[in-house]
């Protein structure tokens, strides 16, 4: 097998379901109010999924676009992985229901656990398929239906979470390209946020319904410190494994849990806030999709140039946490 020196992205494509619900709807919903949730989190709107929209469906839909932006046929890619934690079912993965709709026959197809990681993590498994040689591209996918597993009645989570997609292709480049990425878990906290019914030690009955077990249960105050050191530290640690520093990035794309977050890990960084994609105010924290729309609509909106430096870093249930910094 030839090995690959440079793996980059050669296509990106979002979707978000046409729903608005605003602060204002979920005012009439839980004792909360638009002050308390802009200036706690940063979210004004989030997206919702319809009834007949599983988590597949906003997959696909991304990454629809993602191939036609990367101008490469369905039937050429021979890696599809998505990245959610709202997957359509148990089993089979929803990768191989995106398969299926997309007519991608060649590809192999998994799903990746890893919360509101997923993406980076997706984004690196993908990356070392390609390296090696064993596949000539790859379709990584962040997709999620948080609505689906939200709790209606829970002011302390409902208000933060929103559905949504965001796809690329990867496949090898001449120059840039994904030059470092950087994972790391630490499962002894994995009670901060997790779900704890509908698997194999709670599998659902009437008890775990009562007791609203397939809902979201986090700990968002104690989350809030671990999710800006751990950031941070991936941020910096993948930058220096590449050789570069923070005055070196043109946009952190980071996962979007809290407005505040992300300003403190601005702060951590030496950073200036504009140089922090932001899309929470839009869309809320999408989990695995949060930083897979924002790539998207970076590198639609933004006019990057050849050189540019962007760092993808997220944080989430488990928990892990990452970064990948892409050359463009
Ligand atoms: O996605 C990856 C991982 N997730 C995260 O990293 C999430 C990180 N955590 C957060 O973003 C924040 O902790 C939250 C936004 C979840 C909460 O903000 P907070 O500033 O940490 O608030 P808190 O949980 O400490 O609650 C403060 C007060 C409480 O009232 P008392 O006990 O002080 O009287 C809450 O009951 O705010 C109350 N509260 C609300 N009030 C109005 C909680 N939720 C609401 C609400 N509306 N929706």
């Amino acid at each position: 097998m030839k090995k690959i020196n440079k793996v980059g992205i050669i296509g990106v494509g979002d979707y978000v379901p046409d729903k608005v619900l605003t602060n204002f709807d979920l005012e009439k919903m839980v004792d909360t109010s638009d002050e308390w949730i802009t200036t706690r989190t940063g979210i004004k709107q989030r997206r919702i999924a319809a009834n007949n929209q599983p988590t597949s469906v906003l997959a696909i839909n991304a990454a629809k676009k993602a191939l036609k932006d990367a101008n490469v046929g369905p039937e050429q890619i021979e890696l599809i992985i998505v990245a959610t934690i709202t997957p359509d079912m148990h089993f089979p993965s929803t990768a191989c229901i995106v398969q299926s709709a997309l007519k991608a026959n060649k590809a192999v197809c998994f799903d990746i656990s890893a919360a509101c990681a997923g993406f980076v993590y997706a984004m690196t498994v993908a990356e070392q398929f390609i390296r090696n040689g064993t596949y000539k591209n790859a379709l990584i996918i962040g997709a999620e239906k948080l609505s689906s597993i939200t709790d209606w009645k829970d002011r302390n989570t409902c208000i933060l979470f929103g559905d949504g997609a965001g796809a690329c292709v990867l496949a090898p480049v001449k120059t840039g390209g994904i030059i470092s990425s950087y994972l790391e878990t630490n499962g002894n906290l994995v009670d901060l946020l997790y779900m704890p019914g509908g698997g194999s030690r709670f599998p659902a009955s009437i008890k775990t319904v009562n007791e609203r077990m397939h809902f979201i249960k986090m700990r968002g105050n104690e989350l809030f410190k671990i999710a800006v050191r751990c950031m941070t530290d991936a941020a910096n640690k993948a930058l220096k494994k590449c050789g570069l520093g923070c005055a070196d990035v043109t946009y952190i794309i980071p996962h979007q849990a809290n407005v505040r977050i992300l300003w403190a890990v601005a702060k951590k960084l030496s950073m200036p806030q504009e140089k922090i994609f932001l899309n929470i105010q839009k869309f809320g924290n999408m989990s695995s999709a949060s930083t897979a729309v924002a790539l998207s609509e970076v590198v639609r909106t933004k006019k990057l140039k050849k050189g540019d430096i962007l760092v993808l870093d997220a944080f989430g249930a488990g928990l892990v946490w990452g970064a990948c910094v892409i050359e463009w």
